[in-house]
Formats: C-alpha cells, sequence, structure tokens
C-alpha cells in the first residue's frame, strides 16, 4: 500500500503551514552556492503545492522569508526577490490552472517595488480560485505581527470604534493577517531545526508540530504524506484527557 492511500482524506489537517528550511545548507553539501539550494526549493514548493491541492487541503501556508533574513547579505536578498518574482510570474497560470488562490502575509512595503507590483497581480488574478488557498509569509515574522495587529486595535479604541473591556481572542484573532484563515492543524519544519523562528507565534497555539531532518530542496509529496499520517495518528486533546476525548469520538461515531 502506497503512503497516500494510509492517509484517511476524512481526517485531512485543513491547514498546513510550513517552514521551508535547510537550502543553503543542502547547496553546501554539494558545493553550490546558497542561491542554487533556493532554485532547487521552488522545485519542492511546486510539489507540495500540488500535492496538497491533489488531497483536498484548503489552506497550505508556507514561510518564505522572515523578516530576520533581511539581514542576510545583500547578494542572497536580491537573488531570492528576484526568483521570488520571477517564480510568481511563472506559476500564475499554474495556479489558475490547478483552482489556487494566492494570499500573502508579511510586511509587504519593504519588498522592492517590482516584487510588489507582481504580487498584486498574483493576487488579483488568483482572486475568484476557489480550491487550496496558498498562503505565502514574505517579509514575515509573528512579532511583527503581532506589534501590527496591537497598532490597528489602538487605533480602534482611539477612534471610538472598539472599548478595551470588549477586546477578547475574537478581536485578535479578526485584526491578526491571518485573519481570513483557520489556525493551522499541522506545522511542519524541514532540515533538523527544531524551533520557530518568529512564525505564527499565537496562530500555532494548539497546532501539531512535526520535524524533520529532510533538507527543503529533497522535501518532495512522499515526506508531506508521512508527516500527514504522523498527524493523523495523533490525540489532539486541547486540554482535556485522553478518555474525555475518546468518549467525544464515540459519541460523534454513534
Ligand atoms: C530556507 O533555507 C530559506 C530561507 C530562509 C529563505 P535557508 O536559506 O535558511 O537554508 P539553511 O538553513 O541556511 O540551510
Ligand atoms: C526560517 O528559517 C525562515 C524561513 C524558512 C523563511 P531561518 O533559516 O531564517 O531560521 P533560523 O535563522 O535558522 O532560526
Ligand atoms: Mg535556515
Amino acid at each position: 500500500m502506497s503512503l497516500k492511500e494510509n492517509i484517511h482524506i476524512d481526517r485531512l489537517p485543513n491547514h498546513i503551514a510550513i517552514i521551508m528550511d535547510g537550502n543553503g545548507r543542502w547547496a553546501k553539501e554539494k558545493g553550490e552556492d546558497r542561491l542554487f539550494g533556493h532554485l532547487h526549493g521552488v522545485e519542492s514548493v511546486r510539489d507540495i503545492v500540488e500535492g496538497c491541492a491533489e488531497l483536498g487541503v484548503k489552506y497550505l501556508t508556507l514561510y518564505a522569508f522572515s523578516t530576520e533574513n533581511w539581514d542576510r547579505p545583500a547578494y542572497e536578498v536580491s537573488g531570492l526577490m528576484e526568483l521570488l518574482i520571477d517564480t510568481i510570474r511563472k506559476e500564475v497560470p499554474v495556479l489558475n490552472k490547478n483552482n489556487i488562490r494566492l494570499h500573502m502575509i508579511g510586511d509587504s512595503t519593504m519588498l522592492p517595488e517590482n516584487a510588489r507590483r507582481e504580487l498584486k497581480e498574483a493576487l488579483d488574478e488568483t482572486s475568484g480560485n476557489t480550491g487550496l488557498n496558498l498562503i505565502m509569509a514574505l517579509s514575515y515574522s509573528s512579532r511583527w505581527e503581532i506589534v501590527n495587529t496591537v497598532q490597528q486595535i489602538a487605533e480602534a479604541v482611539k477612534e471610538g470604534k472598539l472599548e478595551p473591556k470588549d477586546i477578547s481572542q475574537n478581536t485578535i484573532q479578526q485584526y491578526l493577517t491571518t485573519s481570513a484563515f483557520p489556525d493551522p492543524e499541522l506545522m511542519i519544519r524541514t532540515s533538523g531545526e527544531y524551533r520557530i523562528s518568529n512564525f505564527l507565534l499565537y496562530q500555532l497555539a494548539y497546532s501539531e508540530l512535526y520535524f524533520t531532518n529532510t533538507l527543503w530542496p529533497d522535501f518532495r509529496k512522499e515526506n508531506l504524506y508521512e508527516a500527514i499520517i504522523d498527524f493523523q495518528n495523533r490525540e489532539r486533546r486541547f486540554g482535556k484527557t485522553g478518555d474525555q476525548i475518546k468518549k467525544g469520538q464515540k459519541t460523534a461515531n454513534h
């Protein structure tokens, strides 16, 4: 039986988030420049997007560039930006063909003008698609997002639209850049690093975390299936006891 057949389609994670890490080390192992790793990382993006769309996953968030990544050497940053622009331009017809809608989270004001323009076009051109929602985290960090959220809430209070006592978890959710998406149920990080690196700190509160040593340019559908199967074998308790969860499942099944 293939890995894919072991996936319970009725219990798919609705939202998968991935920290795509290890491009630089992958290139280094091959005696190549880091940008060579990023270039091959795009192949993995294509394969995983296709894999998620085929399975019927509704939301996929990919951490492509963090706020902190701006501090990398200038040649790597500009190489990554060029790759980003080039990839978006090439992929829009594929996204449309596969009914995939592109979204972006992050500080777009930091992006070069041509990247912003290309992105805006891609967002507009795919906005009518109703299949997989592909959310690119670009120039994103969770602390940036939280600061941004707090500023907007403060603004709403100042304008008299909101009373401080009425601020709830719901309010915060509505002001986050991810307000249109459910929280990820599964978060995958490649390359053997066991950290979150400023990614969706609020939204990952109850996500299942999956870490693999596979470097991002080697990560393919089969690796995704393994992560999903692992996820499906876990018991998500949300603070309750295991017995409570089992009882709930029994009642739901009868
Ligand atoms: C992830 O790979 C891609 C980005 C952060 C843009 P890295 O470039 O971080 O690769 P390593 O971690 O140095 O191997
Ligand atoms: C996290 O990877 C950011 C992205 C994958 C875009 P990094 O390689 O930047 O993270 P650290 O520096 O190892 O924590
Ligand atoms: Mg890295």
